[in-house]
């Protein structure tokens, strides 16, 4: 058997330089991580979305490093060539550096990820420097940081005045003079999140930011039309699986209270 070799962040990095663009997706399970190196994903973000989308919490804050790093593992578990990366979540890199360090220390020792994100522009410029110091690759995230959505006061778009425009380039040539490796852009203005790539060496990965990142990123449950508690403009869902499954389990109810399943070939 060929030897599959996995994708760095320097891959993710030459990638813009050959002018290829990068495909990323979230992921929290096992399963999902192996159809994604099947499907060629490049990054697979173990997003603290899933507090959301599989934990049934009302936003990311309550998520903790446990599990992150529960389902971090399971990710890695199905993983084979694609650069994994686990999301920080809410005050696991606030307190100090030091603990900083610690958690993102964790989640390469013991969840067998590649790389760590978090969220922030300038203000976490001096935490990523001492993170990428460390040998820890990081990913930046800047536009809307869900993290902070009680100092925003909701889920908009960011970077549409020229002061946080201005503001917005700032942070992502911080993040990049800092070492990161690349910058989530989420819910960014089309032409802006455009100049901020050209002025980056390194790639932006767009969520919510138009077709002239150097990456796009989705939620797979937004993705697979699993997630229906509210569906953002920018989410293109390329299946219906809530449907797919709901019909499945509605079939096997009417099966099983009908008596039809199983049947002699299911049955010993
Ligand atoms: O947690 C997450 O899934 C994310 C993506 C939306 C980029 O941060």
């Amino acid at each position: 058997m060929s030897e599959i070799k996995k994708i760095t962040v320097a891959d993710i990095i030459k990638k813009k330089k050959e002018g290829r663009k990068i495909a990323a997706l979230t992921a929290y399970d096992y399963f999902t991580s192996r159809i994604m190196n099947e499907a060629g994903i490049d990054l697979i973000l173990v997003g603290d979305s899933l507090g959301m989308v599989v934990l049934g919490y009302e936003n990311t804050i309550p998520v903790t490093m446990e599990e992150m790093l529960h389902h971090t593992k399971a990710v890695v578990r199905g993983n084979r060539r694609c650069l994994v990366v686990g999301d920080m979540p809410f005050l696991s890199y606030h307190i100090s550096h030091e603990e900083a360090l610690r958690n993102a220390g964790r989640f390469i020792q013991e969840g067998g990820a590649g790389a760590v994100k978090l969220e922030g522009g300038q203000e976490v410029a001096a935490l990523v420097k001492k993170t990428v110091g460390a040998g820890i690759p990081v990913l930046g995230h800047i536009g809307l940081t869900p993290q902070s959505i009680l100092n925003l006061g909701g889920y908009k778009v960011q970077g549409k005045n020229s002061a946080s425009a201005q503001k917005l380039i700032g942070d992502a040539e911080a993040l990049e003079d800092a070492g990161a490796f690349a910058v989530v852009l989420e819910c960014v203005p089309t032409a802006l999140a455009g100049e901020i790539s050209k002025k980056l060496a390194i790639p932006t990965i767009g969520i919510g930011a138009g077709p002239l990142c150097d990456g796009q990123i989705l939620v797979t449950h937004d993705l697979l039309g699993i997630f229906d508690k509210f569906k953002p403009r920018f989410v293109k869902q390329y299946a219906d699986l809530k449907s797919v499954m709901g019909d499945a389990f509605s079939a096997y109810k009417k099966e099983v209270e009908e008596g039809t399943f199983p049947g002699t070939e299911h049955s010993y």
